[in-house]
Formats: structure tokens, C-alpha cells, sequence
């Protein structure tokens, strides 16, 4: 999986929330992570800690703060605040520099100061040019998107149709193409990343039937032909276990587990490369839970999709997840392969969640201990603040330089 197609990169988001006057609530803080085409990857944390916000972020249903998403490519979200923040700090610096030498005329003063000024103004004109295209591209990218997509159709096509002497053979392929790009121009980026919501009791229309809610997506698209909306949402319905005779009913006569498969049933309509599964099983019966979860895996098989499954509890993401990242008030502490985390878990909060999940073996629940974690006593960063670092191929985790070289002594200890 290492040596995947990258499908999803977050890059240094930031979603900080204002709450009253000059507070602010940093839900989302420096998250970094990339998902690859075909994979599962595990979002975990308690309550709180920013998954929810993290999937909305990603799908575009808040504005981020700062950093950069990409998808299959295309940056789709981009926040300007480091970049307002580094210009600020770029004036500040300017400023201190410049003091002693400010109001004075000798030659050395003004020179001083004139090689300062460049200084800045080059960090100014920097980040002025990243603010710009980060804007740019926040705004255009579903146009962007098509544009490529329209190339892509032309570059396929434009050999074919050179080659091709037949006269008639040659209209029809062009007639072809033209009906492709007529699509690929309304086709948006976003279309191919959709969301499962916790709630499918909320997240479903009342007062729609099942036909409705899972035709929106494709009616939102422009898409007309009743005869062909009718097919894919029988295709769907199937897909999720479900049946024709259900497409008519409102929400309210099915079951939770029910609901939930009439909600990943709307999500696959415009067949996306990206699921976003916001705890899609939390909600719901312990009993239909590993239905849920078994109807996302057959799913993953069947339609090639990449997951990003969010759950507050790592023993459901355990089988399910190719990775696991674990967040902790908005940062993520923790990112490893599935297994490597179970079996070797290296920060704290990890531990912590890990030593919460019962086993059912008598004798291992008897010696279980609950480690509860306390930030303070963990960590000292009064000298260096943490980054995410690589510990080990693909285990990464967030510490500081004196944690660094306490970790890799642990890992080379389980080695040894
Ligand atoms: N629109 C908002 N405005 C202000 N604060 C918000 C907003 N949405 C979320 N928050 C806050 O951001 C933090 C992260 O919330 P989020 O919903 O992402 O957590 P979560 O990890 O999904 O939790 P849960 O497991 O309970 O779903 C919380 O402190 C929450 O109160
Ligand atoms: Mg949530």
C-alpha cells in the first residue's frame, strides 16, 4: 500500500472556530495526513477532539483556517492564515531590525535599512503570491478540475481521430467525444467525495422519499432522464442491500440500520473515489454494527473506494483500517499502519485509548489496567514545542527532540 496513488493529502490544516470576541477554539491544529487510492484510514479520538470537523474541512463544508487540501491532484481547500501570519511576522522582525538604525543618516544606517526593507518585501511578495493562488485555487477548483478533465478527453481522442480515415467512423468518434466533453465540462471534483453522516435519523429528509434522497445528487448534476435516475437508484439500493419496494417509503418506516444503508446509498449514487464515514455506526444497534461495517467493506471491494472512516473508538476501526491516525484536542498524535499501532503504540493518549478497549478473555480483563492520560505530566514542552515525526517507517508521532530519542530507544528496544 506504501507505494500507493495518493488520493486525498491534508496538508497543515487549521480550523480554528471564533468563539466571542478575540477567542478563538483551534478544533482542527497543524493536522497533516495523506489517504491512498483503495485504503481505509482510521480517524480516532474521544469526543471532541475535531474528527467531525476534520471530514467537514476536507468536504468543503466549512472554510479552513489555514493549510491546503488535495484531491486526485487538485488543491480543493485552501486557508491564507499562515500566510497573513508569516507577513505580519515579517513586519514585526522588520521593525526590531531596523530600530537602531532608524532616524540616523550615515551611510551604514541607511544601507542597513534599505537591505532590511528588501528583506521583508521579498517575504511580503512571497506569501502575497501563495495567499493569491491559495484563493484562487479555494475558488476555481471545480472548474479547474473540468478543464483538466476536458483535456484528458482530447488528448485521448485527438490520435484516434487522426488516425481514423473512414469519414462516417471517424463522425461517430466524434460525435463521441463531443458528448464526453459536454459531461466532463459540468463535472465537478467534489462530486467524487461524499459523506456518511453519524445520524441517520438526522441527516435524512423527512418528507422525501428514499427515491428523492438518493436522486438528489444525481438531479443536483442536471441529470433528467427519470428512466436512467430510476436504474441508478435500483443499482444503489442493491448495492446496499435494499430493495426496489423501498424506494418509494418515507425514512421513517425503516429501521436505524436500514436508514444508515439508505444514507451510503446516497452517498454512492454519483460514484465517488472518496468516502467520508463520520462514526456511521455509533448511532446504531451493537448488533447491526458489523452489518454496517461488513456493507462498507464489500463496498471498498466492489467500487474500488478509499475511505476515510472517522469512529471514536479504535477497536471498531481496528480490522477495518489499513491506517490509523488518533487525534488529541484537534492535533494528531499518532499515525501508523493498523497493526503496528495495536502492537506497538508509542504515545501516551494511544496507549491510554488502547488500554480502555475490553477484551473478552477473563484473564487478560482481570489484569487490565486503565491508563488515563495526563498531557502534563507527559510531556515537557517548555523548551521545544512537538512535531509530527517518522520513528520508524510509516509510524509517526508527535514529540519534540528529547521525546524523538526516547521513542526510537523504545522502538529499537522491540527490536532487539
Ligand atoms: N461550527 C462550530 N463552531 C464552533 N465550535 C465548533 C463548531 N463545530 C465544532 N466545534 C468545536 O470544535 C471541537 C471539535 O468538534 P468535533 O465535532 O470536530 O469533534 P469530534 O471529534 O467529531 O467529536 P464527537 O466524537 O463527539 O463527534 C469541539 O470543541 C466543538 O465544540
Ligand atoms: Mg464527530
Amino acid at each position: 500500500m506504501d507505494n500507493g496513488e495518493v488520493l486525498l493529502k491534508v496538508e497543515d490544516l487549521c480550523q480554528y472556530f471564533k468563539i466571542g470576541p478575540g477567542n478563538e477554539l483551534k478544533a482542527v491544529d497543524h493536522v497533516s495526513f495523506d489517504i491512498k487510492k483503495g485504503e481505509v484510514f482510521g480517524l480516532v479520538g474521544e469526543s471532541g477532539c475535531g474528527k467531525t470537523t476534520t471530514g467537514r474541512s476536507i468536504i468543503r463544508l466549512y472554510d479552513i483556517t489555514s493549510g491546503s487540501v488535495y484531491f486526485k491532484g487538485q488543491r480543493i481547500c485552501a486557508g491564507v492564515r499562515s500566510y497573513k501570519d508569516a507577513i505580519k511576522q515579517a513586519c514585526l522582525d522588520y521593525e526590531t531590525k531596523a530600530a537602531p538604525y532608524k532616524g540616523k543618516q550615515d551611510e551604514e544606517s541607511l544601507q542597513a535599512i534599505a537591505r532590511l526593507k528588501a528583506e521583508r518585501d521579498e517575504i511580503l511578495l512571497d506569501q502575497k503570491a501563495k495567499m493569491q493562488a491559495a484563493r484562487y485555487d479555494h475558488k476555481n477548483c471545480n472548474k479547474l478540475y473540468a478543464q483538466e478533465q476536458v483535456k484528458k478527453i482530447e488528448a485521448e481522442y485527438a490520435p484516434l481521430l487522426a488516425a481514423e480515415t473512414d469519414e462516417e467512423k471517424k463522425a461517430a468518434l466524434l460525435k463521441e467525444k463531443n458528448e464526453k466533453v459536454r459531461l466532463a465540462k459540468k463535472d465537478r471534483i467534489m462530486n467524487s467525495m461524499q459523506m456518511i453522516f453519524q445520524d441517520p435519523i438526522a441527516s435524512l429528509n423527512p418528507r422525501m422519499t428514499v427515491r428523492e434522497i438518493i436522486a438528489e445528487g444525481l438531479i443536483i448534476r442536471g441529470i433528467k432522464d427519470k428512466k436512467y435516475i430510476d436504474e441508478q437508484v435500483y443499482r444503489v439500493l442493491n448495492l446496499v442491500g435494499l430493495v426496489e419496494e423501498h424506494a418509494g417509503r418515507y425514512p421513517h418506516e425503516f429501521s436505524g440500520g436500514q436508514r444508515q444503508r439508505i444514507g451510503i446509498a446516497r452517498s454512492i449514487i454519483l460514484n465517488p473515489d472518496l468516502i467520508i464515514a463520520d462514526e456511521p455506526i455509533s448511532a446504531l444497534d451493537v448488533s447491526i454494527q458489523a452489518q454496517v461495517i461488513n456493507l462498507l467493506n464489500g463496498l471498498r471491494e466492489q467500487l474500488g473506494l478509499t475511505i476515510l472512516f472517522i469512529a471514536h473508538d479504535l477497536s471498531v476501526v481496528k480490522y477495518f483500517s489499513d491506517r490509523i491516525g488518533v487525534m488529541y484536542y484537534g492535533k494528531m498524535v499518532e499515525l501508523a499502519p493498523s497493526d503496528e499501532l495495536f502492537d506497538h503504540p508509542l504515545h501516551p493518549y494511544t496507549k491510554s485509548l488502547l488500554s480502555a478497549i475490553p477484551l473478552p478473555d477473563p484473564e487478560y480483563e482481570r489484569g487490565r489496567k486503565r491508563i488515563t492520560y495526563n498531557p502534563l505530566a507527559e510531556h515537557d514542552y517548555s523548551v521545544q514545542q512537538p512535531t509530527m515525526r517518522e520513528v520508524k517507517p510509516g509510524h509517526f508521532i508527535l514529540c519534540n527532540d528529547a521525546e524523538f530519542a526516547k521513542y526510537t530507544e523504545e522502538v529499537n528496544k522491540v527490536k532487539a
